[in-house]
């Protein structure tokens, strides 16, 4: 039996540079998702998924979900990226939401990633301005953590990836026996 795997899936690179420095920390394998299949998960003790956050979705959580009933052995963890600051309601929120028809035991991290419209292709980019007009029309007093980040990062290009974020998910998997 193998240690653990980080397997990412990232659209701009957030999630994958996560992944990257939490493979740095724990000496783990580290791949891109895509190229993943379930059963060679199965040799390992620990699966790390590392996921860019949209619409309120992480991405792979579903592949999590779609072949639950192969890793019923491993200790795994999530940890999510997404642009804005974090926010503790906001977050219970996300886990709500991703956690259905997950394992219950499965712990869900979060990481600031990274904003940049130029990099972003034409229909994310579109859907941002759609949703930022939205934002625009409502009292700013009343915007909620993600929409004061999304309107003050219009236009422009943030990385507000830290390795800081990590601590947490680190500790947990240092100090939860298997
Ligand atoms: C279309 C779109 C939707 C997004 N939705 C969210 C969201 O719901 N919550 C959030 O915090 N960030 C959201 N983001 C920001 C991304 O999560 C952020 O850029 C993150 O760093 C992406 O990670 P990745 O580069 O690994 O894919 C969205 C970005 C785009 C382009």
């Amino acid at each position: 039996m193998k240690k653990g795997i980080i397997c990412y899936s990232s659209k701009y690179g957030s999630a994958k540079k996560y992944a990257k420095w939490l493979q740095e920390a724990l000496a783990y394998d580290c791949r891109d998702l895509k190229s993943i299949k379930a059963t060679e998960l199965q040799n390992y003790e620990t699966v790390v998924l590392c996921g860019g956050i949209y619409a309120s979705g992480i991405k792979g959580i579903s592949f999590l979900k779609k072949h639950a009933s192969q890793l019923t052995h491993q200790r795994i963890a999530v940890f999510c990226v997404g642009a804005s600051p974090y926010d503790p309601q906001a977050f219970a929120q996300l886990k709500q939401n991703n956690g259905k028809d997950l394992r219950k035991d499965i712990r869900i991290f979060y990481g600031r990633g990274a904003w940049d419209e130029s990099k972003m292709t034409l229909v994310d980019r579109k859907l941002c301005h759609i949703l930022q007009k939205v934002i625009a029309k409502k009292d700013p007093d009343t915007y909620e953590p993600w929409m004061k980040a999304l309107m003050e990062a219009r236009g422009q290009s943030k990385d507000w990836c830290d390795k800081q974020y990590l601590q947490p998910l680190i500790t947990y998997l240092e100090q939860t026996k298997l």
